[in-house]
């Protein structure tokens, strides 16, 4: 260790002690959150400004953002996912995205790409390319995540379906960048709607050139259908003993899952991440339920088996009540509901019929609902 080193590693040490003993917290910015928040009220200590590079196009409805987060960002493994917070017309918004290129990337060049399908009517997909051209500013988490591959230990099989590559894109990439020796096989299976909807295709093909021990399917779902047992006998014979990740759209993974179960693969060697919360099958929906949102004084009913959020309900009834992350975590979409019982995708618990504070993006009517709306 050299003598800058250790005057920094001195001056951080020394800096964290003042904190805990002024503060009785971890750090300034810590103790300072709750001040600050009292005028900024997404405001957090642990969100980084950082900067975008470019905004590259992939293909008709997906672009890449290239970021350099702020210097104190901690870096990430391959396959995690950061949530990203930006102002848009006056309100703070976040959403959830993978990282799509890989930690030898950001060693390399320090920067990182994140990959984003555009949502058609989304409110913030499509705005992000224009409001976020080279030089625009955004807040960025910690990256977080527990699908993720830090090394191939194992043989790998993956399965990706339409933007669900984006994780497997970060860690073929380092993968193939990384120099690693892989000795156990890792095959990707990748499916699309049609040839123009592969992303990455060219580069994946790279990849596969650069590791040997790689092999990439695309999968044109036009042409041979949606996953199934007889596809993972002609693409990975030896998928039972192999480490299995999946990452698609919430259909995709329950059925890529129960197709897997069904060829006794055992649940802990699958790992799969949902991109939203969780696809709910509600026994007890045999009825359709009527959802009153009382102060717009609309009424929409929820038809019987149906598992639309309460969310996907109002905006379906023209309403426009406050969200951010639409997945579960940033509850900005907590509402009242008055009376009639939910379900919430994210516990996985029914409420009580009573009057109670629910969150909007992952609660799904079970019985006659009214809300504060
Ligand atoms: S929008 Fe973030 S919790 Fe519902």
């Amino acid at each position: 260790m050299n003598n800058t080193t250790d005057t920094s590693n001195l001056l951080h040490t020394s800096w964290l002690w003042f904190a805990r003993n002024l503060t009785n917290n971890t750090s300034f910015s810590a103790y300072f959150e709750p001040i600050v928040q009292l005028l900024l009220p997404q405001w957090r200590a642990d969100r980084f400004r950082s900067k975008v590079i470019d905004v590259r196009r992939e293909s008709a409805d997906m672009y890449s953002l290239v970021i350099k987060p702020n210097k104190h960002w901690q870096g990430f493994t391959a396959g995690q996912y950061i949530e990203l917070t930006v102002e848009k017309d006056g309100a703070w918004v976040s959403r959830f995205f993978s990282i799509s290129s890989s930690p030898e990337y950001y060693e390399k060049s320090g920067l990182i790409e994140i990959s984003i399908r555009i949502q058609e009517n989304g409110q913030i997909t499509p705005w992000l390319p224009q409001a976020l051209k080279s030089g625009g500013v955004i807040n960025l988490s910690q990256a977080n995540g527990d699908f993720c591959l830090d090394e191939v230990s194992k043989p790998i099989l993956m399965i990706a379906g339409g933007s669900g590559i984006t994780p497997f894109r970060s860690m073929l990439q380092q993968i193939a960048q990384s120099g690693q020796a892989v000795t156990k096989p890792v095959s990707l299976m990748y499916y699309a709607r049609s040839t123009e909807h592969f992303l990455f295709r060219e580069e994946l093909k790279k990849f596969e050139q650069q590791a040997p021990n790689l092999t990439v399917h695309f999968i044109d779902t036009s042409d041979i259908g949606f996953f199934s047992d007889a596809h993972l006998l002609t693409y990975c014979e030896d998928f039972n003993s192999r480490d299995i990740y999946i990452c698609g759209p919430g259909p995709m993974i329950l059925h890529a899952r129960k197709v897997l179960q069904q060829q006794g693969v055992n649940g802990d060697q699958i790992h799969y991440e949902f991109f939203g919360p969780e696809p709910v099958s509600l026994e007890g929906s045999e009825k359709a339920s009527s959802v009153l949102f009382q102060q717009s004084g609309k009424q929409v009913t929820a038809e019987k088996g149906e598992t639309k959020t309460l969310l996907t309900l109002a905006e379906e009834a023209e309403l426009k009540p406050v969200t951010g992350c639409r997945i579960g975590v940033c509850h900005q979409c907590i509402c009242q509901k008055k009376s009639g019982v939910v379900y919430n995708s994210k516990t996985k618990t029914y409420s009580d019929t009573g009057q109670e504070d629910i969150q909007l993006c992952v609660s799904v009517p079970v019985a006659d609902v009214v809300l504060a709306l």
